[in-house]
């Protein structure tokens, strides 16, 4: 079925999807989603260069497989700050989830608590703290903070999720602007489902942002005093995410950052960079167990959680995927990408003697040589291929307004 808001086409499926892998959930989507949201969705920034070579990377590492071991009873269980979780697949913070489904983030909490997996809110998710935490009073979850110029911004989101239940903030520091994203200029996109907490600053005037006017009204400067004050406002760990040096890790960790996310943001932010995987040794060499690491980008099989975990991640975020999986199926959906990843880190633990995470994160992983290709963004009207045309992904253009057609700077 498809429900429309204000002329938006959104989901409203609920069903466990069955699936080879998660990559086929990203074909599968466009027969549902608008052509524009798809691609703010799916696409990276500049030539995508980064973006393409997240995925790519995990071939420059290769796991050694063991035999001769005892493999019954292999567990993903994991603990994580405390938490205890069925697997170290966790929610990535994605904005706007209700571009996917009518029942946006409540979905996602839904279905990530039924999968026992860590879930994320975004500043910039479209349902409230409230509903979420409702959504499953005792899941895990932690809130993505982008750290607004304005404190009464800041201090009105703390007071929210203070009262909400959040286990804790991952303070995102690789977004003081937004990347240069080519498929958001040529598709004109903005938010097409207004944003919970910019309604509550706006007095109910958020809608129709672009996403470079959103990022506009994000803290342009971090620095370590904001982590001190953040920490010390919420009284809630902070984790810096969009670490990608050694320097960088450090400086978190002297500001008394309680975690380091080492991600590039799915490739979206700054094109040139190396691939997530690529640094994630040298800096958890640097952390040294201080503090515990997330990692994600580019994470699409159970092999690419087992090689995070085993260079150095504690848990391991996915973004894309199970946005995919809330459009085409809700709450079930996004349990049914997680359980994928998870069923698939499972059969590789068996196959190189490991039967707990703890054991995946000794496991023996070589470096091997590579090379990149250098290929132009997807939506260059060289590679841009025709999208599908069906009667569910279709914006309704004889509405009050039409919630995709303002222009997007970038
Ligand atoms: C559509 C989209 C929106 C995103 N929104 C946010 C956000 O609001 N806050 C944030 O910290 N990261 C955001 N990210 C980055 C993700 O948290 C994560 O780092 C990234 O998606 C991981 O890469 P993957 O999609 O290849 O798994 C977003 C990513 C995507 C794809």
């Amino acid at each position: 079925m498809t429900v429309y808001y204000k002329g938006f086409p959104q989901s409203d499926r609920e069903e466990y999807l069955h699936m080879i892998n998660v990559d086929e959930l990203e074909q599968r989507v466009k027969k549902i989603m608008p052509e524009g949201a798809y691609y703010y969705i799916a696409s990276g920034s500049e030539n995508e260069w980064t973006w393409r070579n997240n995925t790519a990377a995990f071939n420059h590492w290769q796991i050694i497989p063991r035999a001769l071991t005892d493999m019954e009873n292999p567990s993903t269980a994991t603990e994580f700050m405390g938490m205890k979780l069925k697997t170290p697949v966790m929610i990535s913070p994605i904005a706007c989830h209700g571009i996917a489904h009518t029942m946006a983030e409540v979905d996602t909490q839904k279905g990530a608590a039924a999968a026992g997996a860590l879930f994320a809110s975004s500043t910039y998710a479209n349902k409230s703290v409230e509903d979420i935490a409702k959504a499953a009073p005792d899941a895990p979850r932690f809130f993505q903070l982008y750290l607004s110029k304005d404190w009464k911004f800041n201090e009105m989101v703390f007071d929210a999720i203070k009262k909400t239940g959040y286990k804790g903030i991952y303070l995102t520091v690789d977004a003081l602007v937004s990347g240069y994203r080519e498929a958001n200029l040529r598709t004109k996109f903005t938010y097409p489902v207004p944003l919970d907490f910019f309604t509550r600053y706006l007095d109910g005037k958020g809608e129709g942002q672009s996403v470079a006017q959103m990022y506009a009204s994000s803290a342009q400067k971090i620095g370590p005093e904001d982590v001190r004050r953040i920490k010390e406002e919420t009284g809630l760990p902070v984790i810096v995410k969009g670490v990608e040096s050694v320097e960088d890790a450090y400086k978190a960790m002297g500001a008394g950052a309680d975690g380091i996310y080492v991600t590039n943001h799915g490739g979206r932010q700054l094109d040139g960079g190396p691939a997530a995987i690529d640094v994630l040794p040298a800096i958890a060499k640097a952390v040294n167990h201080q503090v515990p690491i997330i990692f994600d980008s580019g994470v699409r099989r159970g092999s690419h959680v087992f090689k995070a975990l085993a260079l150095g991640a504690d848990m391991v975020g996915i973004g894309r995927p199970y946005l995919y999986g809330l459009a085409l199926g809700g709450a079930p959906g996004v349990q049914s990408v997680i359980d994928q990843l998870d069923k698939e880190l499972l059969i590789d633990m068996q196959l190189t003697g490991c039967k707990t995470i703890e054991d995946v994160k000794h496991a023996k992983i070589a470096h091997i040589n590579y090379t990149a290709d250098n290929l132009d963004s997807i939506t260059s009207p060289d590679r841009m291929k025709p999208y599908p045309k069906t009667a569910d992904n279709q914006i309704k253009t004889n509405g009050a307004s039409d919630a995709t057609s303002g222009a997007s700077e970038h």
